[in-house]
């Protein structure tokens, strides 16, 4: 089988991690692969920032809630990034037109470059978990990190030697995902049936018998109240206009 397949079929986060530095050659190949993602128009509109300081880490542990931050090989944060490309264009004498469009440009360019990090350090072994509690409290993160206008924390990703080997975690049907020729109301729903019989069993496994939900209601739980509702006022005050 294609070793690349198999490595993307058997991810899995990672959220224990041994006390072992990444080297610099690993740190250089992920980095390098980052950059090498597909970018809109080659925009490339995003920043990383790696945390290496440990004071730094203990803080963003402790403002993430997440105390593997400090406890892992490697910390990097993805941020969307259009102040570099606000400067390009005032370089040349024009005035830079944001809106919602160069937001989602900026924040799909951190995804992409972020998978592409995270594939590269699951295929030396290494084991990841994306950080979106970077956003529990993005504010307090942007300063410690002296973010420009312009530029937010989308998520951070720990990389670093696993110090366990967690159960596979299922994902939903494929009819319920992949849809032929146009959405398929009725295989989503149909799908969303059986996926929950399916989490069901594994919480089931994983928790040894304590925790008996399933997908929807777990998704019910999430989205009964609105999620970081802090994020419009956040992005308004880093200069992001979303119209
Ligand atoms: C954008 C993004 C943000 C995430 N944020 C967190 C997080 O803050 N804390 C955490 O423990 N896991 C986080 N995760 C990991 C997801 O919970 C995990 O990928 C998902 O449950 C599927 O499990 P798997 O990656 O083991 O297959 C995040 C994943 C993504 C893609």
């Amino acid at each position: 089988m294609n070793p690349v397949i198999e490595l993307l079929k058997n991810h899995r986060s990672i959220r224990k991690f041994k006390d072992i530095p990444l080297t610099p050659e690993q740190i250089d190949a992920i980095v390098t692969s980052a950059q090498a993602a597909s970018t809109s128009s080659n925009v490339q509109a995003y920043t990383i920032i790696a945390a290496t300081d440990p004071e730094l880490r203990k803080q963003l542990a402790e403002l993430t809630g997440t105390a593997y931050v400090e406890q892992t090989g490697l910390f990097l944060i993805f941020c969307a990034d259009l102040y570099r490309i606000k400067e390009a264009t005032e370089q040349h004498g024009e005035v830079f037109h944001q809106n919602m469009e160069s937001f989602l440009v900026a924040t799909v360019d951190a995804a992409l470059a972020a998978q592409n990090a995270a594939i590269a350090a699951e295929s030396m072994g290494l084991g990841i978990c994306y950080i979106g509690a970077v956003r529990n409290q993005p504010q307090e993160i942007s300063k410690l990190l002296q973010l420009p206008e312009l530029v937010y924390p989308v998520f951070g990703l720990t990389i670093g030697v696993p110090d366990q080997a967690p159960i596979q975690r299922p994902r939903l049907p494929k009819e319920a995902l992949v849809h032929l020729n146009g959405y398929q109301v009725e295989a989503g729903r149909e799908g969303v049936r059986q996926y929950d019989e399916t989490v069901h069993e594994y919480y089931k496994v994983r928790t040894q018998g304590k925790t008996l939900t399933n997908w929807s209601q777990s998704m019910a739980d999430k989205y009964r109240k609105p999620v970081r509702a802090h994020m419009r006022s956040f992005l308004d005050a880093r200069g992001f206009r979303l119209e």
